[in-house]
């Protein structure tokens, strides 16, 4: 297998489970250095132990504390000797059941430290670190297919990713000079801790039920490693030249509504 990441280092951020672990696993599988940060310890040291030590550390970071988030980039730095790829990814959701009608305002505030103001902290954070030793670096946030149109998640979550986009862009045509790329990846659908605990549903009824939405039929569903997949090309050198988009991987569950659309037949 070519290794996509060699000599390359990146922190991931919400990689004790789902889309950051499995992203931790492939970054690792190509060559990368990695530095896992999140707020469940354990999960996070299991991580490590499983993937091993000699390819990735876990560090501690809240993401809503811009100091934690500061600390983190320089104990990459200190442990890894630069920063390439910062995969912004830690995010949480209010209830499945909150509505605008019943819109708690500190779960809002939450939702927005963790969803927007933590991705903004990563990005500023990384891009110093990237602009001070002229690294041409990667910065991929963790958007969601929410941003496409109403009620694929509750107000503050959807609000919240729409603001991821806008940060990304900004980031985008403010760093390009440096060399230094920004994109989304919008996932829609992968059975994880946040979505079995949303939906109140286990890893396989999420599964059929992000299948049954998907266009795209007979290749299973779609796993936290498809997201890690579109991550790696967002943060390898063949992305080269993309920047400033909003990767959606979903089965082209946002693309056209299933039932209305008419099925393709070869006559
Ligand atoms: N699973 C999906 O279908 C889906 C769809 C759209 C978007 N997303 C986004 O993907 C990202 C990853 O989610 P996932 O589905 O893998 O869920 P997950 O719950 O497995 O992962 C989220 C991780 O973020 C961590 N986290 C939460 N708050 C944090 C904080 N304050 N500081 C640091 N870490 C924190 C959690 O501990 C967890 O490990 C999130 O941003 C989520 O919004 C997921």
């Amino acid at each position: 297998m070519a290794c996509r990441l060699e000599g390359k280092v990146a922190i991931i951020t919400g990689a004790a489970g789902g889309i950051g672990e499995a992203t931790a696993r492939i970054f690792t599988s190509h060559g990368a250095l990695v530095v896992i940060a999140d707020i469940k310890d354990e999960l996070g040291a299991r991580v490590v132990a499983s993937i091993g030590p000699e390819k990735c550390q876990y560090k501690r970071c809240d993401v809503r504390n811009e100091k934690e988030v500061e600390e983190l980039v320089d104990f990459t730095i200190k442990a890894y000797g630069r920063l390439d790829i910062m995969f912004s990814n830690a995010g949480m959701s209010e209830k499945a059941t909150s509505t605008i009608l019943d819109m708690d305002f500190d779960v809002l505030d939450n939702v927005m430290a963790v969803n927007f103001r933590g991705v903004a902290a990563t990005i500023k954070h990384a891009a110093r670190a990237m602009v001070a030793s002229g690294a041409r670096g990667s910065i991929i946030c963790t958007a969601s297919i929410a941003v496409t149109k109403g009620g694929f998640g509750p107000a503050a979550y959807t609000a919240s990713k729409l603001a991821v986009v806008g940060l990304v862009r900004s980031a985008a045509a403010e760093l390009g000079r440096h060399g230094i790329r920004a994109n989304c990846i919008s996932p829609g659908g992968v059975a994880t801790p946040l979505t079995m605990e949303y939906f109140g549903l286990t890893q396989s009824q999420v599964e059929e039920r992000a299948e049954t939405g998907m266009v795209l039929k007979g290749g299973g569903t779609l796993k936290a490693s498809d997201i890690g997949e579109a991550a790696l090309f967002l943060a390898s050198d063949e992305s080269a030249f993309v920047t400033g988009q909003n990767l959606i991987v979903d089965g082209g569950r946002t693309v056209g509504a299933t039932p209305a659309a008419p099925a393709a037949q070869v006559k």
